[in-house]
């Protein structure tokens, strides 16, 4: 952290307490600053007002297919008080930000460089908007709305998002959804089966991921075997897979699919492009 900065330091000690104090302990004094003019005192370096994305502090998120740079009040502390936050994607081809919602902010989303398709789905009883968005146009996210993004083309593409908080936050769908109890998630599933469940969980790539088949074969690039996915919920007790026997009786009410299918994503998935790789096993029986 403040690497870049360090230099700085040493070349003047005046600043030395500034520069050192930590994110979070700049954050607690502005927020207790009684006026946004303290505020500005109090950030009493000129440069403390810029945030490089291309050289940031802190605020990345890392996945196979890209990463994306987001400055909030958790990482660039001059927002506080501002009620604003901005990030800025690195999508690599084919690229894809999963599926995610912002529980405090609508975002605007604006592509610099190139095609993205996006989609998005609001609160229940909204209909799903699809859109390809070209360089220099932008699109809305309502709050709270599921999105996601894709880079279509063969070319990495930057896009820039702007939100109506400073700390927006994000809920990775499927990261939060499989982070819950394994019953919870087998009878949510209409009694898909745990070992299923299991097999869907582990595959669950961090963001930014590697995109849809359709892309990859008109770009020519072959999905890697497996993607990180250090961005799981961690398991404690009441939310752990249980050890790896065949079902245990309370957990499926249901005789479910016998554990040889091991499917991938589910099929209610929209761009169902990815059939070749899958054998995607919902069980029949699986009568609502
Ligand atoms: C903004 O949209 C692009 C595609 O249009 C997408 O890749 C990106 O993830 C979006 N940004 C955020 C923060 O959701
Ligand atoms: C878009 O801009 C980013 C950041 O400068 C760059 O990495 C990427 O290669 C650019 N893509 C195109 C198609 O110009
Ligand atoms: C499903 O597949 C994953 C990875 O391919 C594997 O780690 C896991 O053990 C499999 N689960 C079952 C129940 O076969
Ligand atoms: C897919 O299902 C078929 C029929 O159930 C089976 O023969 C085949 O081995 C399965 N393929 C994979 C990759 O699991």
């Amino acid at each position: 952290m403040f690497s870049s900065l360090s230099t700085a330091v040493v070349l003047s000690t005046v600043f030395s307490s500034v520069l050192c104090t930590p994110l979070s302990d700049q954050v607690a004094a502005l927020r207790l600053d009684p006026t946004a003019v303290d505020r500005v005192n109090t950030l009493s370096l000129d440069k403390q007002f810029i945030f490089d994305f291309f050289n940031p502090p802190a605020g990345v998120t890392t996945g196979a297919a890209g990463h994306t740079v987001t400055a909030t009040s958790g990482t660039f502390p001059a927002i506080v008080g501002n009620g604003v936050a901005m990030t800025v994607g690195f999508l690599g081809p084919c690229g894809i930000n999963t599926p995610h919602t912002h529980p405090r902010a609508t975002e605007i989303n604006f592509s610099v460089n190139g095609t993205l398709r996006t989609g998005m789905l609001a609160e229940n009883g909204a209909r799903f908007i699809v859109n390809d968005l070209p360089p220099g146009s932008m699109t809305v996210f309502p709050q709270g709305s599921v999105h996601f993004e894709v880079n279509t083309g063969c070319e990495a593409a930057m896009f820039v998002a702007a939100f109506n908080s400073e700390d927006p936050g994000v809920s990775s769908l499927a990261q939060r959804f499989f982070g819950l109890p394994i019953d919870i998630i087998d009878a949510t599933m209409g009694g898909l089966g745990i070992q299923q469940v299991e097999g869907l969980a582990d595959k669950i790539p961090d963001n930014i991921a590697v995109g849809t088949d359709e892309c990859l074969k008109r770009c020519n690039i072959a999905r890697p075997p497996a993607q990180p996915t250090a961005q799981h919920q961690p398991r404690v007790s009441g939310n752990a897979f249980p050890t790896n026997t065949v079902l245990s009786a309370p957990v499926s009410s249901q005789p479910s699919a016998p554990a040889s299918s091991n499917s991938t994503m589910p099929t209610s998935a929209p761009p169902a492009s990815s059939a070749s790789a899958v054998n995607s096993t919902v069980p029949a029986s699986s009568s609502a």
